[in-house]
């Protein structure tokens, strides 16, 4: 058996594939399943579709849709010919490989009541049901299943005997970067104010570190001593113009932005030094120098000094074999981005859906990020492959900037 992915030409044995596969399904279910009623030719524009090839032409088909907080396997089918032989075994195996290089944690797929068998071999794959909503003609059964930190993927050990210091790794970008740094295998020393977020990342070494706290930040670093990797992630999003930020609000902005990383750098790059060098990974934004944003006034002068920052470091310390870089997200999905949301559909009265889209519209590609998709360059920034890489700002922002 081939896998390969279809292009349009083949929508023919696509239908005809799904059409062979999901007949039996609609005697059981004594209605047609959605399959049965699908345009193929949208699907092949709109989808990723894997078609599984076999002796006497296609055996299987997978669709997969990409969301933004997940991956929706909207068809796992096998031809009724090639049943028994592993064809869904392995293309729910190629399923999970994707939603990780796409950077998708979460998998769901539906499918109907009825289908008893199906939902028992899901199960037994590590699905579980999350509801059950009732449709005219059937229960719709979805199921959804998150990964484990090692499913779907291939550990090329870029970071193998390495240590590294991450801040805020208690959510979003800062635990995607710490577990791909984990992934990787790196030794990872994961901090964060909240320290309940770290829980998710096993193997690491979990510490509660506050970045404001100079005399905290020195204490760590004298006690982890050297490190190769220096990943500053922590930061606060302020919503407001020049004319709705307080001194306060300012300050506080500058302090967790920009500050934390002057208090880490000073502290951790001692050590680095001493151990021959290593790499320092600062997180900047598109909101920044790189481009104004409406109400990220501090936001984007805090985000601005941090790649003057990355760039005076990288300066000063190059003899030292020591390399400073950013990263400029663009919209990316997290924790806070839903608070942002929350907060934005209150103040202007709108819908959360209707103030998610207009988050989702700033972005070309007209869907967010995820964690992982900035966490993979984090991991080519700290790891050897970037040995001629520093004092830059990459931008990951799905076409924000171009
Ligand atoms: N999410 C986005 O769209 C986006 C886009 C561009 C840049 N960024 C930047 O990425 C970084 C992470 O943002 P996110 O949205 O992925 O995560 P998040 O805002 O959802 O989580 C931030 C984490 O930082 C921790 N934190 C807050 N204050 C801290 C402190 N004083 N000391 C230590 N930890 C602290 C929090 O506990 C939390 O775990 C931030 O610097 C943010 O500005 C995010």
């Amino acid at each position: 058996m081939r896998i390969r992915r279809a292009a349009s030409a083949d929508r023919d044995a696509l239908t005809a594939l799904q059409h062979a596969a999901y007949a039996e399904n609609a005697r059981i279910l004594n209605a047609t399943p959605i399959p049965l009623q699908a345009d193929y030719a949208k699907i092949l524009r709109d989808m990723e579709v894997w078609l599984a090839d076999g002796a006497v032409g296609v055996e299987g088909a997978l669709i997969l849709e990409f969301r933004d907080e997940d991956m929706l396997i909207w068809s796992v089918a096998a031809h009724p010919h090639a049943r028994e032989k592993g064809v869904g075994r392995e293309l729910l195996a190629l399923a999970h490989e994707r939603a990780r290089e796409s950077g998708r944690d979460t998998i769901r797929l539906y499918t109907a009541s009825v289908y008893e068998r199906n939902i028992a071999w899901y199960a037994r794959r590590g699905f579980a049901i999350e509801s059950r909503e009732a449709l005219s003609d059937r229960v719709k059964v979805n199921m959804v299943k998150k990964l484990e930190p090692s499913e779907g993927k291939h550990m090329a050990g870029r970071l193998k005997g390495k240590i590294a210091f991450c801040t805020a790794a208690g959510a979003g970008i800062g635990q995607a970067v710490a577990q791909a740094f984990l992934d990787e295998g790196a030794q990872v020393i994961a901090t964060d104010l909240n320290a309940e977020g770290l829980a998710a990342l096993k193997g690491a070494d979990c510490r509660k570190l506050d970045v404001l706290s100079t005399d905290a930040v020195n204490a760590m670093a004298k006690e982890i001593g050297g490190v190769d990797i220096l990943f500053n992630c922590a930061g606060f999003v302020h919503h407001g113009s020049a004319l709705t930020t307080s001194d306060e609000d300012w300050d506080f902005s500058f302090n967790l932005n920009v500050k934390s990383m002057h208090r880490t750098i000073r502290a951790f790059l001692p050590g680095m030094i001493a151990r021959g060098g290593g790499s320092i990974v600062n997180i900047s934004s598109i909101a920044s120098s790189v481009r104004g944003l409406p109400n990220r006034h501090v936001y984007g002068a805090s985000k601005a000094a941090v790649i003057g920052l990355t760039k005076a470091v990288a300066a000063d310390f190059l003899r030292e074999n020591i390399r400073c870089n950013a990263i400029g997200p663009g919209t990316v999905q997290s924790p806070s981005l839903n608070e942002r949301i929350k907060a934005l559909a209150a103040s202007t009265g709108v819908t959360e859906e209707a103030a998610r889209q207009s988050f989702v519209a700033r972005q070309p590609m007209g869907r967010l990020g995820t964690a992982r998709e900035i966490a993979m360059i984090a991991v080519y920034l700290a790891s050897d492959e970037a040995a001629f890489t520093t004092g830059q700002m990459y931008m990951v922002d799905g076409g924000m900037t171009i």
